[in-house]
């Protein structure tokens, strides 16, 4: 397995190319089986989460192949709706599945995707839309049965305790354009990535009014053809290296960052003291000398609230600002693995419930850590850069499943990363993995 190490220091110089989502990669391979035109795919991360969907893909039927780099073309010829647990294990995202299928299949067998790192995630709000809709669902031997064949429009409310579900908005929405009649999916997310699936689709034929607002109008349609469509840039990713540079201080050019979807981080780092400049809809340029930062108090929400996918990192830019900063967690109450990893590197942090209390110190040290989760590994990864002396990070294959070269782009705007075979981690390290 591999691991970094990192030799702290900063600043961060240079231009960085944020890749397609993975978020919205997700589901719109997903989308792809609700015909059986080709679609073309474009602008697509090279992602481990994406090569495990590409996998599921084709166990089902559809032939999937790459024509150069970041575009795929996908053709669903024959499907066959069931989604084995050897593959759905590997993602938990692989669930957006369901909505295409039973969309266009009238029925899906599904595993349950099992535990998660970030806290319980539950599946309750999709299943309640199905049955709305019509469909009758049993879960024997960890799978998922979906009978679809009396799948019907009807009105829809997806807001949960922690706001509405992102995922189910999407199967709901995949559900309802090859429903009969309307369906009206109220409280739906309005995430990018959202916005995002449903252009494609619009393009494929779908009927969508509403498309970013919490109130989707839905007619069904007979049938959806193929379409082309690039993948929009990964907000989180571009949030990762905004919050890295007002981290590390420098001067970077993020190509791909959208003010219009970072809205949130940005005004957070506006009043932390940090400069973000809005080159064009398209690039934001981050700077930060010598200035001392101030302390923020932050709550992550659903868009267009702060993303909780950049909690983390902002936790490790808190650790690193003088006074006391205070991070609530409003989408997964448990999402604080990073935690007890960042207090191993010298962060004073102490959790109050679903908060973060971070008091700013004056500096990291490096030291052997684990990544947990996708976004905790970015997290690390920032604050090793930020540290005195070496860090290691084990367990990099968390990272590899949502950011594309992560380690390349890092070391592209000067930061000392290394990607190496475990068998290079020292002795002490060599007990796990
Ligand atoms: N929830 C329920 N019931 C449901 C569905 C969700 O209670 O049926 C709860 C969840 O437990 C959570 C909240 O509602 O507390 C939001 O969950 P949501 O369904 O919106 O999350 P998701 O669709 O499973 C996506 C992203 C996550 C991101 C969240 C929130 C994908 C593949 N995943 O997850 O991304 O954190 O939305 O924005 O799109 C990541 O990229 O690191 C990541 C975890």
């Amino acid at each position: 397995m591999e691991v970094f190490r990192i030799h702290g220091g900063g600043p961060l110089e240079g231009v960085v190319e944020v890749s397609g989502a993975k978020n919205a990669a997700l589901p719109i391979f997903a989308a792809t089986l609700l015909t059986d035109q080709p679609c073309r795919i474009d602008n697509v991360p090279d992602l481990s989460d994406l090569r495990f969907m590409v996998e599921i893909l084709e166990s089902m039927g559809a032939s999937v192949d790459q024509d150069e780099a970041g575009s795929w073309n996908v053709q669903a010829n024959k499907l066959n709706p069931v989604a084995p647990y050897e593959l759905v294990r590997k993602m938990r995202a692989s669930i957006c599945l369901m909505g295409p299928l039973v969309g266009r299949c009238k029925q899906a067998e599904i595993s349950l995707p099992g535990g998660c790192v970030i806290g319980p995630r539950p599946i309750d709000l999709h299943l309640r839309g199905l049955r709305k809709m019509g469909c009758a669902i049993d879960i024997e031997g960890g799978y998922l049965r979906v009978d679809g064949k009396h799948l019907q429009g009807t009105r829809l409310f997806l807001g949960g305790r922690h706001g509405s579900t992102v995922t189910g908005t999407a199967n709901m929405l995949m559900a309802a354009v090859l429903a009969d009649g309307e369906t009206i999916i109220d409280s739906a997310a309005c995430e990018p990535e959202i916005v995002d699936l449903c252009q494609m689709l619009v393009k494929m034929g779908a009927q969508i009014d509403g498309i970013g607002s919490h109130e989707l109008h839905i007619r069904g349609v007979d049938k959806l053809g193929g379409c082309t469509h690039s993948v929009l840039p990964d907000r989180i990713e571009a949030g990762t290296y905004i919050i890295g540079t007002a981290m590390l201080g420098g001067n970077v050019r993020i190509q791909g960052a959208r003010d219009r979807h970072l809205n949130a981080l940005l005004d957070k780092l506006d009043d932390a003291g940090v400069h973000a400049i809005i080159e064009s809809s398209d690039v934001i340029h981050v700077r930060r000398n010598s200035e001392q930062l101030r302390p923020v108090d932050i709550i992550t929400l659903p868009f267009p609230g702060f993303p909780t996918d950049l909690q983390a990192q902002m936790c490790g830019l808190m650790a690193l600002t003088p006074g006391l900063s205070i991070l609530t967690e409003r989408v997964y109450p448990h999402r604080f693995m990073h935690v007890p990893e960042l207090q191993r590197m010298g962060a004073d942090i102490s959790m109050e419930g679903a908060s973060a209390i971070v008091k700013g110190v004056d500096h990291l040290s490096g030291a052997p850590v684990m990544a947990s989760d996708l976004r905790a590994s970015a997290a690390l990864i920032l604050a090793g850069i930020a540290a005195r002396d070496e860090t290691w990070v084990q367990r990099i294959y968390h990272l590899d499943r949502g950011y594309e070269n992560f380690d390349a782009k890092l070391r592209g705007l000067g930061a000392n990363v290394e990607r190496l075979p475990g068998s290079e981690l020292p002795n002490f390290l060599q007990v796990e993995s």
